[in-house]
């Protein structure tokens, strides 16, 4: 072989071997689902009459394709991030008509920004997939699956699936205390909406097990008086608003008594809990040794801390991302996403209860 030849035929067998181990990876991986709201919507939206959406730039910016999404990050989101580790490539958004065929069998993405747990969260959004909603195109997409595969592979994909949860967020910042005096507010003390919120959370939970879900990964509510457009409403001196830090103070614990609960009735390993306060206070404390010049200012908006209005165009953009822990005003840029799915991954006993993911699918692997 001419030397020319020889490095063709070498590039090809790399090619060969790249495009084997691709394949039979995606084979192996695991289905992944997910529901929820904007921090792990993959682009539902885009199909919705909503104001909730993330279609326009810079929304995207750092995408590989460097255009919108409608993924609230400048590039990659939580779910993208927990695709690559699984060897699987991104869920499409289950209103996506490209979802159809061989690409149902990687999972599918029921999540819509703007939702809560309770139904009457983010209804100034107008339209977008309530929980109770995702979960029946949740059943929708199995039987769709089942006509592919047969009820019984099907439903041993279900099974073997990693789900994703991330709900709660917008029962406080899109409800409770969307508007002074909200009528949820004058309904309830926040202690008793909190217990009526977590409540409600545990009927979503124990449906999502009846519909076959069996790795569940739960994520708590983030530091919600930290993020820039709360610093920007509410606080004077750039301190975290305690009002909602005590919210997410009163959730957080609660919805790890329900996960106990639910795992001492489904088994002890169906429900993860995710500490994702932990995980971005880590961050938010400690900007510099995560390489982050600023926890406080969104990277895109516009006001004090670019935590005012929405990201467009218009906004004030920054111009490396990766310096920033908040891409808009309430949602991480996707070097703070990494971080916080790292933790998922492979955190300790602080940040996951009862075991980081890497763990769980290591131990039901085995079995
Ligand atoms: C929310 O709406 C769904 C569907 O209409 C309903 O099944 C569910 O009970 C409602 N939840 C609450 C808390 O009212
Ligand atoms: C993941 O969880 C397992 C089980 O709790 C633990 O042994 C392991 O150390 C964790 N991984 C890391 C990196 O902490």
């Amino acid at each position: 072989m001419s030397s020319v030849s020889k490095i063709v035929f070498i590039f090809l067998s790399v090619c060969l071997v790249a495009v084997g181990t691709l394949s039979a990876s995606s084979l192996a991986a695991r289905a992944f689902f997910v529901f929820g709201d904007s921090l792990v919507d993959n682009g539902n939206n885009n199909y919705l009459a909503t104001t909730a959406r993330a279609d326009s730039p810079p929304y995207g910016i750092d995408y590989p394709t460097h255009r919108p999404t409608g993924r609230f990050s400048n590039g990659l989101n939580i779910p993208d991030i927990i695709s690559e580790h699984l060897g699987a490539e991104a869920t499409l958004p289950y209103l996506s008509p490209d979802l159809r065929g061989q690409r149902l069998l990687v999972g599918a993405n029921f999540a819509s920004a703007g939702i809560g747990i309770l139904n009457d969260t983010g209804i100034q959004f107008i339209n977008i997939i309530r929980i109770s909603r995702q979960m029946q195109y949740f059943e929708q997409y199995q039987q769709r699956v089942s006509a592919l595969i047969g009820q019984a592979q099907m439903r041993r994909l279900v099974n073997r699936a990693l789900v994703l949860i991330t709900l709660g967020g917008n029962d406080f910042v899109n409800n409770y205390y969307l508007v002074p005096f909200s009528a949820r507010s004058r309904q309830f003390s926040l202690p008793d909406f909190v217990r009526y919120v977590i409540s409600e959370y545990k009927k979503i939970l124990a449906r999502l097990y009846e519909l076959g879900a069996r790795q569940v990964l739960v994520t708590g509510t983030g530091p919600l008086g930290c993020v820039p457009s709360e610093l920007a409403q509410r606080s004077r001196d750039g301190n975290c608003d305690p009002e909602l830090q005590r919210a997410g103070d009163l959730f957080n614990p609660q919805l790890v008594q329900i996960l106990n609960q639910l795992n001492s009735q489904f088994g002890s390993t169906v429900f993860l809990g995710a500490n994702t306060r932990r995980a971005h206070m880590d961050f938010i404390s400690y900007p510099q040794r995560y390489g982050f010049i600023t926890s406080k200012v969104a990277c895109c908006g516009q006001g004090p801390y670019n935590g005012i209005g929405l990201c467009t165009v218009a906004s004030n953009l920054c111009p490396n991302r990766d310096l920033y822990a908040f891409w808009d005003a309430f949602h991480p840029t996707q070097k703070a996403n990494r971080i916080i799915v790292s933790q998922f991954m492979t955190g300790s006993n602080e940040y996951m209860t009862p075991m980081n993911v890497t763990s769980l699918l290591a131990m039901n692997d085995s079995t």
